[in-house]
């Protein structure tokens, strides 16, 4: 075993939440081969048995591990939450992929650290995280100022210097669809980069901007089980996670962007003129292409 694997052996948290989810991904995993039926929570905000048994595993297994600790769950889950640690749970992170067959989506946990005396709604520090992709058996983990791991081993952000160069990542909400501007972004950040990929998981875009694989993630609205995990896998591969004016991430907040670092600025200048009204680029409408089509046909 390398030096760098036998550190996380070394860690407080990590080993244990990682056999946690590894358990949970191997559940969620053989409910994908049986297929599940969906319900709505919501007008399109789908939630599967699989999400409820993987999250009552998920807290049992935080119970007997962790008995001091409170859990915040996704699918309800509520208790301890005047413990001095506190899990966010996302038992299924990327259910409508899930749903839907698409093998992209993982069981996220998140650990706070929540000092005696400190407000109901205010952020404590997250001091661990692990997300788990059980259809790639990929494991992304980190631990406060211990650095972050992808299968044992170290993981980085990149070093790509400019959004020009860089893939980036979104998600829309699932409630409320016509609040959100997030449309507008998409556009912009489509036309000013590789792209923007929208893949379904929040926590996986979070781990993927963790381990170079794409550059920057921004979000409307999500939850703190969304973001707990995925944005300490950020911070400890050397990127950086704000709101969208630069300040702090809070939990939340419902606002996230998360970058390697080296595009932070570019990305909030971005934000701040759109928030503006400038930096829109002009692109037809339907009617317009409809209009140039129809010329091109005729002619
Ligand atoms: C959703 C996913 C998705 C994001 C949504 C989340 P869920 O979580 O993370 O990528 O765009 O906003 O609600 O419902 O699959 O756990
Ligand atoms: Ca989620
Ligand atoms: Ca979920």
């Amino acid at each position: 075993m390398s030096g760098a694997e036998k550190k996380v052996d070394d860690l407080a948290w990590i080993p244990k939440a990682s056999a946690i989810a590894r358990e949970a991904g191997a559940r969620l995993r053989e409910f994908q081969a049986q297929g599940v039926e969906t319900e709505y929570k919501g007008e399109v905000d789908l939630v599967t048995v699989a999400d409820r048994t993987a999250e009552k595993l998920v807290c049992e297994r935080l119970a007997e591990a962790f008995p001091e600790h409170g859990v915040y769950g996704e699918e309800g889950t509520r208790v301890r939450l005047d413990g001095e640690y506190r899990w966010y749970v996302d038992p299924l992170d990327g259910t409508t992929n899930f749903a839907h067959g698409i093998p992209h989506f993982c069981v996220s946990l998140g650990l706070e650290l929540r000092p005696t005396g400190l407000n109901p709604e205010e952020d404590g520090t997250l001091v661990a995280g692990v997300v788990y992709d059980p259809m790639r058996d990929e494991l992304f983990a980190a631990e406060r100022g211990k650095g972050a791991w992808l299968n044992g081993k170290p993981m980085r952000v990149s070093r790509t210097p400019e959004l020009a160069e860089s893939l980036v990542a979104t998600g829309f909400p699932s409630r409320k669809r016509h609040l959100s501007p997030n449309v507008h972004f998409y556009q912009e950040f489509t036309l000013r980069s590789h792209g923007v990929r929208r893949a379904g998981s929040a926590a996986l875009d979070l781990a993927y901007v963790a381990s170079g694989r794409m550059e920057g993630f921004w979000e409307f609205k999500l939850n703190p089980w969304d973001t707990a995990a995925g944005t300490l896998l950020v911070e400890e591969a050397g990127g950086r996670v704000t709101d969208f004016s630069g300040g702090p991430f809070r939990l939340d907040s419902r606002e996230v962007l998360a970058s390697n670092g080296f595009i932070h600025e570019e990305l909030l200048g971005l934000f701040s003129d759109m928030f503006a009204g400038r930096s829109l680029t002009p692109i037809p409408t339907p009617q317009e292409f409809a209009a140039h089509r129809a010329a091109r046909s005729a002619g």
